[in-house]
């Protein structure tokens, strides 16, 4: 039962991190299928090998392009990202070591915390980038503007 999925109402407008959100979303859901399916443990841990990778990769591209627009807040992001990756490594480690870590509710989790991260985190940096148009106090008051 997926969360949410991809809509775009997520897209922060910037393609190659739009894909990269979608292709996370695609492996939380496929190892959530995987699990569900009861597939053994090393097809699971194939997919959170890929899901550990990908999250790195994303985020280190994520936080290059911050850089380079000279985002604000990128040092808070970054931290955001390192804490979650470091959870996404616990699981992978534990899994890796026999441990039933994978659970519906765990994967549920991962992908709330991805969904509200990119609706909530992600999404500054499209605001960031496009602030909404501010409009002055005489525009507001004359319909002809
Ligand atoms: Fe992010
Ligand atoms: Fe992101």
């Amino acid at each position: 039962m997926p969360l949410m999925d991809w809509n775009d109402g997520l897209s922060i407008h910037v393609d190659f991190v739009d894909d990269d959100h979608k292709y996370l979303l695609h492996l939380l859901n496929s190892l959530g299928d995987a699990v569900r399916e009861n597939h053994g443990n090393e097809a699971l841990g194939k997919i959170l090998q890929e899901l550990l990778y990908y999250t790195g990769y994303h985020f280190s591209r994520e936080e290059e392009f911050m850089s380079e627009i000279n985002y604000p807040h990128l040092f808070t992001h970054q931290q955001i990202h390192n804490k979650f990756a470091r959870e996404v490594r616990t699981v992978f480690e534990e899994h890796k070591a026999g441990k039933p870590v994978l659970t519906t509710s765990v994967l549920d989790m991962m992908k709330g915390w991805l969904i509200n991260h990119i609706a909530l985190e992600d999404k500054r940096i499209s605001l960031f980038l496009n602030p909404p148009a501010i409009k002055t106090f005489d525009e507001l008051n004359d319909p002809q503007v």
